[in-house]
């Protein structure tokens, strides 16, 4: 009988960190040089939900794309346990809006056969699976930290619920450090351990929140709960109010 080969132990997770030092980015354009990102410094450890929110063009994927070693900085450094992140690597899970459809197809209806038994409709069975398998394909190198930029900006409100809680569920089960883009400002304090808020021209991290209602949850209080409780409101208030004062 053939051996199951068992993947490589997971590193210790709790060592993990990613550390962003004095990060600028400068595009040149026809019009001239913009600077996207001016000096941002953020150190995240396993375990850390990271959220970052901000208008458009405040440089939030600029700063995932550097993360990810997609986009080299013009100064500054990011380093991962330590080492400088030189480029794309199976250490960084990156989570895509838009999941490719097609290869999925057949494991998609597998996905979402689960779901159909329990009687939840096509379209919504069908857009929790593609989540479900854009997370599994980002966590499939065991990776230290999970990059997802907008992952749940096209589904409708009710799958969003849905999708934000397997997500928290999936950060608590692998202690997975986790740096998250999002318009959506119930979403970021839901998920957020530290949420910053981020502003432009140049950009950079103007605010940063340290908040635990995503821990409520995982904890098992019911997540409608949890965003109807009164310091969430307040929070939420509070970062609209923040976001509001420079649009
Ligand atoms: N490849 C690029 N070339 C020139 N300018 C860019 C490029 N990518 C982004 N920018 C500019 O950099 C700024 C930050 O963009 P981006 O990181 O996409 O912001 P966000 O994700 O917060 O909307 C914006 O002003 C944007 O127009
Ligand atoms: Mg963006």
């Amino acid at each position: 009988m053939a051996t199951m080969t068992r993947p490589a132990a997971a590193r210790p997770a709790a060592s993990a960190t990613l550390n962003v030092r004095d990060l600028s980015v400068r595009y040149a354009t026809r019009d001239g040089v913009v600077e996207a990102l001016s000096r941002v410094n953020l150190d995240m450890k396993a375990g850390d939900f990271v959220v970052a929110i901000g208008a458009s063009g405040c440089g939030k994927t600029t700063l995932l794309s550097c993360m990810a070693g997609f986009l080299t900085p013009s100064d500054g450094e990011i380093l991962l346990d330590g080492a400088p992140v030189e480029g794309p690597g199976a250490d960084r899970g990156v989570v895509f809006q838009k999941h490719a459809l097609m290869p999925w197809l057949n494991v998609i209806d597998n996905v979402a056969f689960g779901p159909k038994m329990r009687g939840v409709g096509k379209d919504e069975r069908y857009a929790i699976a593609r989540e479900q398998l854009g997370l599994a394909r980002a966590l499939a190198s065991d990776p230290e930290v999970l990059l997802m930029d907008e992952p749940l900006g096209a589904l409708d409100a009710l799958t969003r619920e849905q999708v934000q809680e397997l997500i928290l569920d999936v950060w608590h089960r692998t202690g997975k450090m986790v740096f998250f883009i999002t318009h959506s400002v119930e979403e970021a304090i839901f998920l957020a351990t530290r949420l910053i808020v981020m502003t432009t021209r140049p950009g950079k991290i103007e605010k940063s929140y340290d908040l635990d209602f995503g821990r409520r949850y995982v904890q098992g209080m019911n997540a409608r709960a949890v965003k109807a409780s009164p310091d969430f409101i307040a929070m939420r208030e509070r970062v609209l109010a923040d976001i509001q004062h420079r649009d």
